[in-house]
């Protein structure tokens, strides 16, 4: 049995009169056309009881895509005991068996599921087609293979001396007990990796997913269903987190948690398991991917539309809802002029609207609380004496969650927007002088708690070493001379430090170690 080194799943054009348009386009009526009944899974079984939810495109109230029931304890009861029943037959299963139950739900979605994930995706979280195939499509693809073949590599490896006549073997066995996945609105792939990554290690998981993202994690448990995950492997539920947590952080057989969302709510949950801690049978995994404040920093000799581009495309593509996206940017004031003429040139050819116009670069913010929250930020800009806005300022909310890419310039490099996590299209621009290259690097490294993505431009090797040092320890993904999103799994391991989270870089075999608890065997013959 060999998993062969995997390839990154090509990403569709879909230009004009395209086949992939076509049938995209299909999806989305056909999607449109009904209101569907969003089930929750547990042990296989679809079930649809508790408080009925509706659920519209963040882009368009108007519009109701289906309902959901949001869950009771007795759900969460049933999923934990469900994980619990399935996990001994789950463990014994070949591990080549696991991993091909998630090649297959890769060649399925790249496959027949292609058009469906995406169009659950744009409609329920607002992504234009170009994002969401980056991520419910290619990304997710690229998890399930590189991960299988990350599997195989970490099984086949037996870094053990065995002498004569002793035989050491390491074996890697799941986690004793049930994996807790939580899980973020913002990317449809990292949302199905969560549960799936501890489950290929032979986990059986309770996966809680982001109410603004059940549409399209319905659609993930009929891909994992059809690629033949067994009942009660991945049990998705829809109770309330507190509710969830109350159950689940005093359960025995609690074995970790993979999580991707707030920091609040991630030290949160830590302090409850760490209240809890002599409930459990062994120390749980905590695996979480939390806040960012990412950072773009031009040396004055970089290249001013590369740094242009850069924070057009780091700042806004997906509204600015990536945990990647940059949000602060600290520019040499000799570059400033020409980065902001041609930053401004382009900001005035990006359309917003809805996600069924491929034209539109922008779409609507992911819900109400969150449009309210950046809106505020951007009306504090608005009365700062420090602060111009140079280009966007608004927003509107009467048809969907709508708000304009906005450019803040400041003479704060302290100042609000600099340094909270607004998680909305919001770039904050602070302009150094050309001497001050050093100052400029400590306020990168010393402005924000977050260590997430984060992005340096120069020309210079030596400035560009210099920087890659200063910020040695200021974002877990660096790029020189490229925007801090768009990591690709298998080329760049996605996952940050301090803040952010605990790095356990997401698609890789370090994050897979995380699911295994190893035995050591020796054996005298
Ligand atoms: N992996 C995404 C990116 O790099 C963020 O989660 O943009």
């Amino acid at each position: 049995f060999n998993i062969a080194v995997p390839y990154n799943e090509p990403v569709l054009s879909y230009a004009p009169g395209s086949p992939e348009k076509k049938a995209l386009l299909a999806a989305i009526h056909k999607a449109k056309s009904k209101q569907s009944e969003l089930p929750a899974f547990i042990n296989g079984k679809r079930v649809l009881d508790g408080e009925k939810v509706s659920v519209h495109p963040p882009h368009e109230h108007a519009h109701t895509l289906g309902h959901f029931y949001r869950g009771t304890k007795e759900h969460v009861h049933q999923a934990i005991d469900a994980a619990l029943a399935a996990k001994q037959s789950w463990a014994d299963t070949p591990w080549h068996e696991r991993a091909a139950v998630f090649l297959r739900a890769a060649d399925l979605l790249a496959g027949p599921y292609r058009a469906r994930m995406n169009a659950a995706t744009m409609l329920a979280q607002s992504k234009n087609a170009y994002q969401a195939e980056i991520d419910a499509v290619a990304e997710m693809c690229d998890f399930f293979r590189f991960n299988a073949y990350f599997l195989q590599e970490i099984y086949r490896e037996q870094p053990l001396i065995s002498p004569a006549t002793i035989w050491n073997k390491l074996e890697y066995r799941p986690l004793e007990g049930f994996i807790l996945a939580i899980t973020p609105f913002n990317f449809t792939s990292i949302a199905a990796n969560l549960p799936a990554a501890p489950a290929m290690c032979g986990n059986t998981v309770v996966w809680k997913p982001a109410e603004t993202q059940i549409y399209s994690a319905v659609v993930i448990m009929e891909l994992f269903e059809e690629a033949g995950l067994p009942p009660g492997v991945i049990n998705l539920i829809y109770t309330d987190g507190p509710e969830v947590g109350d159950i689940v952080f005093k359960h025995r057989d609690f074995a970790g948690l993979h999580f991707t969302g707030s920091t609040g709510v991630f030290q949160h949950l830590w302090k409850e398991i760490g209240t809890n801690i002599d409930k459990y049978r062994s120390y749980p995994r905590v695996v979480g991917e939390t806040g960012g404040k990412d950072f773009i920093i031009a040396h004055k000799d970089s290249d001013a539309e590369q740094v242009a581009v850069a924070m057009l495309r780091g700042a806004f593509e997906f509204q600015g809802q990536k945990c990647s996206a940059a949000s602060r940017a600290y520019i040499s004031a000799g570059l400033w002029p020409a980065v902001k003429e041609r930053l401004l040139k382009d900001m005035n050819t990006l359309k917003m609207g809805s996600v069924e116009d491929f034209g539109n670069f922008v779409n609507a913010v992911i819900d109400e609380r969150s449009f309210d929250k950046i809106a505020k930020y951007i009306d504090g800009e608005k009365k700062n004496p420090d602060a111009e806005i140079i280009a966007g300022g608004g927003y509107d909310k009467s048809e969907g969650y709508f708000i304009e890419p906005t450019v803040i310039v400041t003479k704060d490099p302290h100042s609000t927007t600099m340094e909270e996590e607004i998680f909305g299209p919001v770039l904050t621009v602070y302009v150094f002088e050309d001497n001050c290259w050093e100052e400029a690097l400590h306020l990168v490294d010393t402005t924000s708690p977050y260590a997430l993505t984060g992005a340096v431009f120069a020309t210079d090797r030596n400035i560009i070493d210099h920087a890659t040092k200063a910020l040695a320890n200021s974002a877990g993904n660096f790029y020189v001379n490229d925007k801090p999103t768009g990591a690709v799994v298998g080329q760049q391991p996605f996952g940050g430090a301090r803040g952010s989270g605990t790095n356990d870089k997401a698609g890789s075999a370090l994050n897979l170690t995380r699911w295994m608890s190893p035995r050591l065997i020796k054996e005298n013959f």
